[in-house]
């Protein structure tokens, strides 16, 4: 199972303004471009706090499996595109190796990290924005890991903007 965590931050690295309303800072070009990756992918997991995050500006669910992992008892108003789960990050791949998928798109900056310190993540995709603001929420945080990262891919897209694709040196 390929692990690849995708995010669209800021240079200085915070992937939502502190009140989490205001996402403009994400370009039409790379929203469209994740979209489509998710479509490609087939299965998003996003932390709890990403779920409500999209659930509050209409994103969600996306177009492929949406597993949201939460200790939360949250009813699946969706049906069969969502599932809710209480598993481990290593659960939760399982899981999804048995359903048959061989790459996953993780993203929330708590859901990622808990990935990151189990070494569970083979890729780390970023959109850079051209935007800096002092007070959001991090592409990382929450548990304390340490990564070195190898340099995959580097592409100019939209005018201002940078994708920055990494491999996780295990
Ligand atoms: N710009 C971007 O690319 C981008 C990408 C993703 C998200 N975002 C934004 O980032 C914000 C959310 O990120 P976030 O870091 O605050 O939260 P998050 O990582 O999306 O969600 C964290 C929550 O997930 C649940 N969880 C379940 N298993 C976990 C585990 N193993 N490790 C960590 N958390 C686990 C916990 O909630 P329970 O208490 O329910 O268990 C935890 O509080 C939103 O504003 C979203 O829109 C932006």
């Amino acid at each position: 199972m390929k692990v690849i965590i995708y995010s669209v931050p800021t240079i200085n690295g915070l992937i939502a303004m502190k009140d989490e309303k205001d996402y403009s800072f994400i370009s039409d070009e790379s929203w469209d471009s994740y979209i489509q990756s998710l479509k490609k992918t087939g299965v998003f997991v996003m932390g709890r706090r990403t779920f409500e995050a999209s659930l509050r500006t209409g994103a969600f669910p996306y177009d492929c499996l949406n597993v949201i992992m939460t200790k939360q008892k949250i009813e699946n108003k969706w049906g069969d595109k969502v599932i809710f789960t209480d598993s481990t990050p290593k659960e939760t791949l399982l899981m999804l190796e048995n359903k048959g998928f061989s790459e996953v798109i993780v993203t929330g900056g708590h859901l990622s990290s808990s990935f990151m310190k189990e070494g569970l993540v083979d890729e780390i995709w970023v959109d850079l924005m051209p935007r800096v603001f002092t007070s959001g929420i991090k592409l990382f945080d929450g548990v304390y890991f340490d990564a070195n990262l190898k340099l995959l891919e580097v592409k100019r897209f939209a005018e201002n903007e940078v994708r920055l694709k990494y491999r996780v040196v295990r």
